[in-house]
């Protein structure tokens, strides 16, 4: 059993028979729009190489996006990634009437053939940090990353901006930010969270609970309580600030933290039209550049 099984929402049992992907395209803001915007990003990279790709949807779920590319694209090689049990039956059943589509089972960091795009949609937050580097290994010349998530709306101000440009490392320490080496050590020596992280997990919170209480009343109005349930459970997970399997952090932490793996922001995309304080959804569209110096690029 995965530890994504065992530690979150959807290791519970009422969930356990249910299709979480399909289930929410219907009560979640912005998933299905996403869905659209990211095959049209692989439909147009297929048209730039004017050959078929090898495409894989990192932390798939059940299969839904893999599925929508594998009809797009039908002459790719799709590969549904997916290490939890349930949906990975589901992504199976799904995909069995695509004869280029397939579901690898085991980790992400266990795939070892190169490939031409890599999707993660609502994953980036559930990986491991060091998945990064697996990334910028695995990308063939000209290949690319779109990396598609729900983040926590932007809570960083401009001072925070700036600490981060300034930042030659990002880390998280039991969930605070910590953005320089000598923070790192001290907090792993002493277990000290410098008072900007503390200051910024608060804000982090507050933001949080004012998209999740947005997203839950959002699926009530449509009746789609599953949704709500699994939402008001997901918010209590990302309340927690050492629980490193649900922690969303802000779009500009994401993009630094991309930055100091190697990766060039070569586009962005916002999807849904709020105000910044309910911007949640961005699709990113990244390609490996140099490493920045003195960067391991493996944390
Ligand atoms: C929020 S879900 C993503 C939803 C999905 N992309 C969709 O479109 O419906 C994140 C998924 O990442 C999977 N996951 C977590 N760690 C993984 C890993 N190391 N390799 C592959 N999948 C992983 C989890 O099991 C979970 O299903």
């Amino acid at each position: 059993m995965s530890t994504e099984e065992i530690s979150t929402v959807y290791g519970r049992e009422e969930f356990k028979r249910v299709d979480v992907g399909a289930v929410m395209r219907e009560g979640h803001p912005d998933i299905s729009d996403g869905d659209h915007l990211i095959v049209d990003l692989v439909a147009r990279k297929r048209e730039t190489a004017g050959r078929p790709l090898t495409v894989m949807d990192v932390g798939s779920g059940s299969g839904v996006l893999s599925e929508l590319i594998a009809q797009r694209l039908p002459d790719c090689r799709v590969i549904a990634n997916e290490i939890a049990p349930n949906p990975a039956r589901q992504a199976r059943e799904r995909l069995a009437a695509h004869p280029r589509a397939e579901v690898f089972t085991e980790s992400f960091t266990d795939w070892k053939e190169p490939l031409d795009v890599i999707v993660s949609w609502g994953s980036h937050h559930h990986l491991p940090h060091s998945h990064l580097q697996h990334v910028r290994d695995l990308l063939e010349e000209g290949g690319v990353l779109i990396l598609g998530d729900e983040f926590c709306p932007e809570y960083c101000t401009e001072d925070d901006a700036i600490r981060l440009k300034n930042a030659e490392v990002i880390e998280l320490g039991g969930g605070h930010l910590l953005a320089s080496r000598e923070e790192i050590e001290e907090y792993r020596r002493s277990g000290t969270v410098p008072e900007w992280s503390r200051i910024l997990e608060d804000r982090r919170r507050r933001t949080l609970w004012n998209w999740y209480k947005f997203v839950i009343d959002y699926a009530i109005e449509r009746d789609r309580w599953q949704v709500a349930i699994a939402e008001m459970q997901i918010t209590k997970d990302d309340m927690v600030t050492s629980f490193e399997e649900e922690h969303k952090l802000s779009p500009l932490i994401v993009e630094h933290e991309l930055s100091v793996n190697g990766f060039e922001q070569a586009a962005k995309h916002v999807i849904g039209d709020r105000p910044a304080e309910l911007q949640s959804f961005f699709v990113y569209e990244f390609v490996p550049g140099a490493l920045p110096v003195g960067a391991d690029g493996d944390r």
